[in-house]
């Protein structure tokens, strides 16, 4: 396997509007990043992944875009955004921006051209279908509830709108729209950035036709989702991307793709393929999912270890793994795989401990590295249109109990990503001088940075030996996989292997204390604890151990 810069890295991901208010008006801005280089540096991570800034009436927080080459007003200017590159470029920090062209914003001049006659130059950048019957188009649902289509009377036609109506689908087949994204992708090149994270990539390329999707009984949409997922074209225009943008610089690219499996995933990602270096997936994210993300169900932790694991293994040798728990639209790993109250520090530990000792590239949320928890606001404090349309949806729309959705929104909700980043225990936790423009998790005055500076035992300590470890021993980086003790439903073990060493990974996923067997087969002549999140006695034998709540061991074995 080939060895790069972005095999080797760590992100970490930035969402400016909830990271740091530089001027008091309760959103974060750039400004607000630039400030916070420097404890990025001292976490130890080298490539930061930005969330849009670019121009946007917010819709949807940044992804409905309506200027592509240049910066959103809340956020600064491109003066401030060339600070930033420039400042982050003098701390070996990478810069990876997100790309948003499945769509753009409704308030894009080329979308406010379009929608006004057919024969507009600009009509076919977008997806315009006449109705069917008095009706939209198709059957389809979409992402933010409500149907995909929305009719605009001046023409008397429905547009496409995979998200929400503020976000129209670009029509990928016009080639005039494909060479336009490639062009302002230079253009960002040409700045210097050193990325891309391509949200939803694998939805560019609808079925010809937008045929009716299947619709479940009770069901109030079809389902277009694999109507439009790893569609017909979408390799041809990634190939065609690459070839005309990205093998022209050195750059890394990760792309958002919901519903890949590792084989589909290998599409995109294949060293040969020349298309992406790396994708998200969502499977791990899934679990414990019912008909919709608000329903909640039970799950084992051998479907989670399973879903790990075949990525570890399916991808080894063929393509690189993204290895994530949360980013803005998921919610905080603490709260959702661990035990965000008593064994905070400890679940949060195990739980970095289980990513970062895996083959792939890290990516670290920003409050993560503080254990940051979920929030459960009332419906009057969120912001996010997902849960809000949602609510109208199913719960106003008597399709869903509204505790039980209220649960899933505790749970999964996008907003428990997006309250402020915790900088210290004064107003606001030190995000912002004036109002924020969502509540402050209250929890705020124990979690916050400033704190966890403090600690040598602080969550963030750990993470940054995390990183640093991943930096000295290529074997964390390149190593094959191998997971052990599979059908146990309280331990997550596995072992990595390069050359002549191996790295034993431990976990107690739960808090009962359980026995760790090493299985005999494990041979070594050697031990050497690399990182653990309780005090361990370095001298322990370890073919049995009784682990403690939430514990997690690393060993060097020889
Ligand atoms: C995925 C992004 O991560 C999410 O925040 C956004 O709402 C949708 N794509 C639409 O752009």
């Amino acid at each position: 396997m080939n060895k790069t810069w972005w095999k080797e890295g760590v992100v970490y991901q930035i969402y400016p509007r909830s990271f740091k208010d530089s001027n008091g008006d309760g959103i974060g801005d750039i400004r607000g990043v630039i400030e916070k280089l420097d404890y990025l540096k001292e976490l130890g991570i080298n490539i930061v992944w930005l969330n849009p800034v670019y121009k946007s009436p917010n819709d949807d927080n940044g992804y409905d875009i309506s200027d592509y080459r240049d910066i959103m007003n809340e956020f600064g200017n491109m003066t401030d955004f060339e600070e930033l590159l420039n400042e982050m470029h003098k701390r070996d920090i990478k810069l990876v921006m997100d790309l948003v062209v499945n769509h753009s914003s409704d308030e894009h001049k080329w979308f406010i051209e379009s929608r006004q006659s057919k024969d507009n130059p600009y009509r076919d950048y977008y997806i315009w279908r006449k109705g069917k019957d008095g009706n939209a188009p198709n059957n389809w649902g979409s992402f933010f509830s409500g149907s995909v289509w929305q009719y605009d009377e001046k023409t008397d036609e429905y547009f496409l709108h995979l998200f929400s109506k503020k976000q129209p689908d670009l029509n990928w087949e016009n080639e005039k729209v494909r060479e336009e994204v490639y062009n302002l992708m230079k253009f960002w090149f040409d700045k210097g950035i050193d990325g891309f994270r391509m949200d939803v990539i694998n939805l560019i390329s609808k079925v010809p036709g937008l045929p009716d999707g299947e619709k479940g009984e009770g069901q109030l949409y079809g389902n277009g989702f694999p109507l439009t997922a790893n569609g017909p074209r979408v390799h041809e225009y990634l190939q065609e991307m690459n070839k005309e943008v990205l093998s022209k610089y050195d750059i890394m690219t990760v792309g958002e793709t919901p519903g890949v499996t590792p084989e589909t995933a290998a599409l995109y990602v294949g060293e040969d393929r020349n298309e992406l270096n790396m994708v998200f997936q969502f499977e791990h994210m899934d679990v414990g999912t019912g008909t919709t993300k608000w329903d909640i169900r039970p799950w084992k932790l051998t479907d989670f270890k399973a879903i790990m694991s075949k990525w570890q293994e399916e991808l080894n040798g063929k393509g690189w793994n993204s290895l994530y728990l949360n980013n803005h639209d998921q919610p905080r790993p603490v709260s959702r795989f661990g035990n965000d109250k008593e064994y905070r520090v400890e679940s949060a530990k195990m739980l970095g401990t289980m990513l970062h000792m895996m083959q792939g590239t890290p990516y670290v949320y920003q409050g993560e590295e503080l254990g940051m928890t979920n929030v459960s606001f009332g419906m009057e404090d969120y912001k996010d249109l997902e849960i809000i349309n949602a609510y109208n949806e199913l719960v106003k729309g008597g399709f869903m109990n509204e505790q039980r959705f209220m649960e899933g929104v505790h749970l999964r909700g996008r907003d428990n990503a997006r309250t402020p980043m915790q900088w210290n225990d004064c107003a606001n936790a030190g995000f912002t001088t004036g109002t924020p423009w969502i509540r402050v998790n209250p929890n705020y005055v124990d979690i916050n940075v400033e704190k966890a500076l403090k600690d040598k035992n602080s969550v963030f300590y750990y993470y940054q030996k995390l990183i640093k470890l991943r930096k000295e021993n290529p074997i964390i980086v390149y190593g094959d996989y191998e997971e052990i003790l599979r059908d146990s439903e309280s331990i997550f073990s596995y072992v990595r292997t390069l050359g002549s060493e191996k790295l034993l990974v431990i976990l107690n996923f739960y808090e009962p204390e359980v026995e760790f067997i090493l299985p005999e087969n494990i041979k070594y002549s050697s031990k050497e604890l690399l990182i653990s999140n309780y005090a361990v006695d370095e001298q322990e034998e370890i073919k049995n151990i009784k682990l403690k709540p939430y514990e997690a061991r690393v060993y060097r074995l020889k």
